[in-house]
């Protein structure tokens, strides 16, 4: 599907590729009934009966793929796996016919590619929804479930400060446009050389201007994380950058989440990691493992707020 504004449930678009596609009221609509999902999945358990949806990986997974299949099985629909790590999309046959396949046989299909334009060229050619499930330049389903959990902590009147410490990646470009949504602050700090891409900045900040939030980049980690509400880091080498891990490591090093930088952010900042993570490098095993992680908050937030998402998008209504 193409991202024409078509009312499907109650959100604004029909495929989820980014959160650029998302008004901020769509995000309210995903978190009011994520709220209502999580507090009561029973509630939901057939909304979405004969159903089918897709996966199409080709990189790896734990949480995306366990989520979306947990995700549709609770909602009383099913889903198929088609690992794709060999052959990636498009090897085999045209992304086109891929497409065109798939929307006689299932409702939705979730995708975790290497190039973004797998993604949108999926969208382009499908008559049903396609989500993004990580692709080299961003990972939206994980950045609206962080906010997600942050306004779980903080609640929805506080707007707290965000400090992304690590590699300006698919994930920082997903926070850094849902903060901007959102109306919040997030200052992300980076080495040289490894700065979030110049368009989704621009994005960000264009955006934040109208929402009343703030996106700003420095090379400085304690800089940033001073008077943060939670420090944010992810992998240093992301899937398929394996490869220049050890230039990375040294790259990065000043880069990594210690006590120390916590406790330059203060005393009660939380601790926030998207995972996998490879604990030494980007965050010390004190830091990741200590009570102001909220690690596995956040990873269980992706199975509600997937489910809203799924509601919204597969069903003509969301009856709630
Ligand atoms: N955070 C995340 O997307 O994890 P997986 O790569 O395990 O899906
Ligand atoms: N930046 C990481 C995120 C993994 C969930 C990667 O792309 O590998």
């Amino acid at each position: 599907m193409t991202t024409s504004v078509m009312e499907r449930g109650r959100l604004s678009v029909e495929d989820f590729i980014s959160i650029s596609q998302l008004r901020p009221e769509d995000i309210g609509q995903i978190y009011a009934l994520a709220e209502r999902v999580k507090a009561s999945p029973q509630d939901y358990s057939r909304a979405l009966v004969g159903k089918q949806t897709a996966l199409i990986f080709e990189k790896p997974s734990l949480r995306t793929r366990v989520t979306f299949e947990v995700g549709m099985t609770t909602l009383g629909g099913h889903s198929i796996f088609l690992d794709h790590t060999k052959p990636r999309l498009g090897e085999r046959e045209p992304i086109k016919d891929i497409a065109k396949n798939l929307e006689r046989w299932v409702d939705c299909i979730v995708a975790r590619t290497f190039q973004h334009e797998a993604l949108t060229q999926l969208a382009e050619h499908a008559s049903i929804p396609v989500i993004n499930a990580l692709s080299d330049l961003l990972h939206p389903c994980q950045a609206l479930s962080d906010m997600f959990t942050l306004r779980e902590k903080f609640g929805s009147k506080k707007k707290p400060l965000l400090a992304y410490v690590g590699d300006g990646n698919n994930v920082c470009h997903s926070l850094m446009l849902t903060v901007a949504k959102l109306g919040q602050v997030l200052r992300v700090a980076t080495p040289p050389g490894f700065e979030p891409n110049e368009e989704i900045v621009r994005e960000a900040r264009a955006v934040a201007k109208t929402t009343g939030g703030e996106i700003s980049h420095d090379y400085d980690p304690r800089k940033v994380v001073r008077g943060a509400d939670a420090v944010y880091t992810d992998v240093w080498a992301s899937m398929g950058q394996e490869y220049a891990s050890h230039m990375r490591a040294q790259v990065f090093s000043p880069y990594r989440v210690t006590e120390d930088l916590m406790q330059a952010a203060g005393p009660d900042a939380l601790f926030m990691h998207c995972l996998p993570a490879h604990r030494g490098q980007e965050v010390v095993g004190e830091v990741i493992d200590s009570d102001r992680s909220i690690v596995y908050e956040q990873a269980e937030n992706r199975l509600h707020v997937q489910k809203a998402l799924l509601l919204l998008l597969l069903r003509e209504s969301d009856g709630s």
